[in-house]
């Protein structure tokens, strides 16, 4: 049996044999968010199923492949879908796309996802960027052994967000007639919806945005020294903010809606970023 970071080594000597050329960033696309990957310039799809290792996704909404290609003329990889924690994949299979990126050195990490909306100023189709998180998952990627190669024992979080990433999405936002909010997200695991009880109480807490991704990803980006800059669209108010119940589907149809936008402030946000500025 292949160890965690052998297969992580598998995974990446597979990847790299087909593509040569390290990309610039990933960019991973969460729920509904596809249509980045028909983007690119010169799209090279390499479905989840045929890298070693690489574990694929049951989520519906979620294609599962990695398309490599050209964004703003920039080399990218661009993930489209995840494995979640809710189903029923360990923290290390959820990080481990994460870790093949970060073994591959590529400068910036740029995870997007779907959210719940709890600060009362936000508005489903609202574009956030994410400037901290609240991690309730109740665990941590980094449980184990460390691996000194990868990253240090206690990663410091505290600019785990990329504040020159932040600077250059807000003006990306801007250039592109984008109205772009701040928030904290927090990360429950899912799969249920949060009761109205635990949106009061994550907003108590401070968070803005509520989410079953994203944060173990992020602290293993970290670890690895990956640069982050996370971006959220809003895709329906959070738990007992209306009357309504909340579905999947309303979740997808919102994405769509917001897809177009997020997607362009990606490109504007790809086309500041500079090799030599990683
Ligand atoms: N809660 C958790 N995850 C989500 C939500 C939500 O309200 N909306 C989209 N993803």
């Amino acid at each position: 049996m292949e160890s965690y970071p052998e297969k992580v080594e598998a995974a990446l000597a597979w990847l790299k044999e087909r593509v040569p050329d390290r990309p610039l960033a990933a960019i991973v696309l969460g729920s509904g968010l596809g249509s980045l990957a028909e983007r690119l310039e010169d799209p090279m799809p390499i479905p989840f199923g045929e890298i070693p290792h690489w574990p694929v996704s049951t989520a519906p909404g979620h294609a599962a492949r990695l398309v490599f290609g050209r964004l703003a003329g920039r080399r990218v990889v661009v993930q489209q879908g995840r494995v979640h924690y809710y189903e029923g994949f360990s923290m290390r299979e959820v990080t481990f796309s994460a870790r093949v990126y970060g073994a591959w050195k590529i400068p910036y990490y740029i995870p997007t996802n779907a959210s719940g909306g709890i600060h009362h100023g936000l508005r489903t189709g609202d574009i956030v960027l994410v400037h901290d998180h609240i991690n309730l998952l109740g665990t941590n990627p980094l449980i184990g052994p460390n691996r000194e190669e990868w990253g240090p024992r206690f990663p410091d979080l505290v600019s785990a967000y990329d504040p020159e990433l932040q600077l250059l999405a807000e003006e990306a936002a801007r250039e592109n007639g984008i109205l772009l909010k701040r928030g904290t997200y927090v990360a429950f695991t899912g799969p249920s919806f949060e009761t109205p009880a635990e949106i009061r109480m994550a907003r108590i807490l401070g968070a803005d945005l509520v989410g079953m991704s994203t944060v173990p990803e992020v602290i293993v980006a970290r670890h690895m020294g990956m640069r982050v800059c996370a971006l959220s669209c809003v895709a329906n108010p959070a738990a007992g903010m209306t009357g309504q119940s909340l579905t999947h589907q309303e979740v997808l149809d919102e994405m769509e809606k917001s897809s177009a936008s997020l997607l362009r402030l990606v490109e504007g946000l790809i086309r500041k970023l500079e090799e030599d500025r990683a």
